[in-house]
């Protein structure tokens, strides 16, 4: 396993497997590494000849200063843990200069995709999503790229963003990897105080009632049940919970308003910003 620093090396790294007949996939982390970015790497190591991990905390798509500065970075350890765990061939672990030589004014459009939960409650964050994961897509050239279920709208915008250019790269959506008491696994976990741990499992487990229950509520009182119990929990707060159709992400009314409807929420567990999301049809 190779740890690259540099766009060009990483280029010289993929060209050279690509001559060699290898297909590439990518995983793009910002590092922090659990086992749900491990099952997004098991996959890709599973299905392409060759794979690169991108570790890079990406500036342009935090609007909290205090947010970008406390995210977990950790890149030994996350070295050591993919050594230990998988066959990548390649860490592209570059600095801030090498990916933004010059600030990325690149603006990008994502309609009613982006306007809604994450898009309305991070301003921006969608926009440098898109910035670094175009840029990263340009540097390694997968044939793949794998992204986790559990950020769901991102995902929905990054299949929108290789659509509108054009790239051809098969996005593959990995399954949400959860603790063992239901908690989403997520690089923020390990910022929760003892407490924030203690109570977050508590969202899992209501979003997995809250399954049971959709012949009794409309999708809208559903979606005030949800935010109620979390509310309820001492140490957590919601600040969203919408049930939208999984492909336009716009909420729906009625549970036969679309084939695919999924709940997503965003809570605050102390001071830590936690997303998950539960599925009710597809
Ligand atoms: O999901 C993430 O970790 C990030 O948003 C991503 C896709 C690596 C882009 O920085």
């Amino acid at each position: 396993m190779n740890l690259v620093r540099t766009v060009s090396d990483l280029r010289q790294a993929v060209s050279d497997a690509r001559q060699a007949g290898k297909s590439i996939g990518l995983v793009p982390t910002m590092g922090a590494l659990h086992n749900g970015h491990l099952s997004l790497v098991q996959r890709a190591c599973s299905e392409c000849d060759f794979v690169v991990v991108s570790i890079f905390v990406n500036p342009t798509q935090f609007n909290n200063p205090d947010d970008l500065r406390t995210y977990p970075r950790t890149l030994d350890k996350d070295t050591r843990f993919l050594a230990d765990n998988s066959r990548v061939d390649v860490i592209f672990a570059p600095t801030v200069e090498e990916v933004y030589p010059e600030p990325d004014t690149r603006t990008f459009s994502f309609g009613p995709l982006a306007e809604v939960m994450e898009g309305k409650y991070r301003p921006g964050h969608f926009n440098g999503v898109a910035q670094v994961v175009s840029k990263l897509f340009d540097f390694a050239r997968p044939d793949k790229a794998y992204f986790g279920l559990k950020d769901f709208q991102q995902l929905a915008i990054i299949r929108r963003m290789v659509a509108d250019l054009g790239l051809g790269i098969s996005i593959v959506p990995c399954p949400i990897v959860r603790e063992a008491d239901g908690l989403a696994l997520s690089s923020r976990n390990t910022l929760l105080t003892p407490e924030a741990r203690a109570a977050a499992p508590f969202i899992a487990k209501v979003l997995a009632r809250s399954t049971q229950l959709t012949d009794q509520y409309t999708p809208v009182q559903l979606a005030q049940w949800v935010q109620g119990q979390i509310d309820a929990t001492q140490g957590l707060e919601t600040e969203y919970y919408q049930i939208v159709d999984g492909n336009t992400l716009q909420p729906v009314e009625a549970w036969t308003d679309a084939d695919y409807v999924v709940g997503c929420v965003t809570v605050y567990a102390g001071k830590v910003r936690l997303i998950d999301n539960v599925t009710y049809k597809e």
